[in-house]
């Protein structure tokens, strides 16, 4: 189910020091929002707040119908597992499964497993052949590529990357960013894009600046 995404009042902070506070900003079904800022402003902790990963001070997060911080932990695992498409700026690819097992948790998890669908993503990626590997058997640009595959392989409604070109030529960047698009403006994803790349953040609907202030256009 496409739905917007909105984010009202955002404030956290970890002990005494305060990471972002009064962060507002909405994303549309189909719409593509980059956020820079400087290292250490907390977008990839903003980021984990919506996937529903860590947890807030003040304000809300709703997601359509879903308001985030009414869920227990197993209700926000359950949506998240449904809805949300996350690619993280450290990978988190499972050592111990191959290269397609990885690609297909997310629809194992849904029980809607679809090797042929799983095929799909790797070569949609530029890693058809290489599903038998382990991941310490890939580079670190085709380890990002391993979780762009499983964050798009069942279809989110919201799509969270984490500087997903970060690790990739331009070539192999542009063709991931077009993935991430086809998510976005072919099934109305709404896709929220962290990057340092003025080439990602060009294709962007709008880019928004995450300052310890609050957040604001680019
Ligand atoms: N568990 C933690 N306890 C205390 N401070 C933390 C914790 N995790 C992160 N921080 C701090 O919160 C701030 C935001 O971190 P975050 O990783 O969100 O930054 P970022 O904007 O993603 O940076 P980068 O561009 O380098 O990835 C940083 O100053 C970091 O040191
Ligand atoms: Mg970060």
């Amino acid at each position: 189910m496409t739905a917007p995404l909105i984010v009202r009042g955002l404030g956290k902070h970890y002990g005494e020091a305060p990471v972002f506070a009064g962060v507002d900003f909405a994303v549309q079904p189909g719409e593509f929002v980059a956020i820079v800022g400087d290292s250490g402003v907390g977008k990839s902790t903003l980021l984990n707040c919506l996937a529903g990963l860590d947890t807030w001070d003040a304000g809300r997060i709703t997601h359509g119908d879903t308001d985030l911080s009414t869920l227990d932990d197993t209700a926000r695992a359950l949506w998240r597992r449904a809805q949300v498409g996350f690619v993280f700026q450290a990978f988190h690819v499972l050592p111990h499964l191959d290269v397609a097992q990885n690609v297909a948790l997310p629809l194992m998890l849904l029980g809607q497993s679809d090797a042929a669908r799983v095929q799909q993503m790797l070569a949609a990626v530029g890693l058809e052949g290489l599903g038998e590997r382990l991941p310490q058997q890939l580079s670190g640009g085709q380890l990002q590529r391993v979780a762009i595959a499983r964050a798009l392989v069942h279809r989110p409604a919201l799509l969270l990357a984490d500087e997903p070109t970060g690790n990739l030529d331009p070539s192999t960047a542009a063709r991931v960013m077009d993935l991430l698009l086809a998510q976005t403006r072919g099934h109305g994803a709404s896709l929220v894009l962290v990057t340092h790349s003025d080439t990602a953040a060009a294709r962007a609907d709008r880019v928004l600046r995450l300052t310890s202030d609050g957040i604001g256009a680019g």
